[in-house]
């Protein structure tokens, strides 16, 4: 008998602004693996209902919209971030806003939705392995995972870390504000009934609060690669 080895998975599920979207990004750099990151997906059907002008309530709707919508990841022309096509449109810029994030957590739990993106994030499973950054990673898409962190980081922090973000990138946010739309975020995304923000059992956590992002890779690194 032939018995092919499963590419490995290591997946890295958690709240918005723990780090994960950074620590899955250096970790899959310094593995030599693809990467995953399935909130743009979320990100990009939200933008693409709302670009049609659905109402993000409309089940139906929506999960036609996210039926028949195209994503890509390019890599970019300069050496830069992954380009993000969404129908042929680079939405790079407009996804990383709150607004996308908070239009990706509302359509994130129609049950349908979240079925017609199955297919493209188990794609991305290819040889030598995949890094795959999200929410239910290792809870309902890759459960046969060897590799699964849940990284997460005190509301305080990680509202701190997105403020930083967000001004360097040049946007008028206020910090207090982002704390509230994080814990609004991270209560919808942990009480829906479909996939909700949860560890897997066997997941390893980690709590980046107050760590340096180095260390945090260094941490998740070691789960794939014990000394
Ligand atoms: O990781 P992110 O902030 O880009 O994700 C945006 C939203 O998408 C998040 O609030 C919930 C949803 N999401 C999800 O439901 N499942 C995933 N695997 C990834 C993201």
């Amino acid at each position: 008998m032939n018995h092919i080895a499963p590419v490995p998975v290591l997946t890295i599920d958690g709240p918005s602004g723990s780090g994960k979207g950074t620590v899955s990004r250096r970790v899959a750099e310094h593995l030599g693996w693809r990467l995953l990151d399935s909130g743009a997906l979320y990100r990009a059907v939200g933008y693409a209902a709302g670009a049609a002008g659905l109402d993000l309530t409309d089940a139906e709707a929506v999960t036609r919209c996210a039926q028949s919508t195209k994503i890509r990841f390019q890599a970019s022309a300069d050496g830069g971030d992954t380009r993000i096509l969404v129908n042929g449109h680079d939405a790079t810029d407009e996804l990383r806003t709150e607004t996308a994030g908070a239009a990706a957590s509302a359509i994130a739990s129609i049950a349908a939705v979240r079925q017609a993106l199955v297919d493209l994030q188990l794609g991305f499973r290819k040889s030598p392995g995949l890094v795959a950054d999200g929410r239910d990673m290792g809870t309902v898409i890759f459960p046969d995972a060897p590799f699964k962190v849940f990284l997460t980081a005190s509301a305080a922090e990680r509202a701190k870390r997105r403020y930083k973000q967000l001004k360097e990138k040049g946007l008028n946010v206020t910090l207090a504000s982002l704390q509230r739309e994080i814990e609004a975020r991270d209560h919808r995304d942990a009480s829906r009934a479909v996939a909700p923000l949860k560890p897997a059992p066997e997941a390893v956590l980690v709590d980046s609060t107050g760590m340096r992002i180095d260390q945090v890779v260094a941490r998740v690194l070691a789960v794939v690669q014990p000394q």
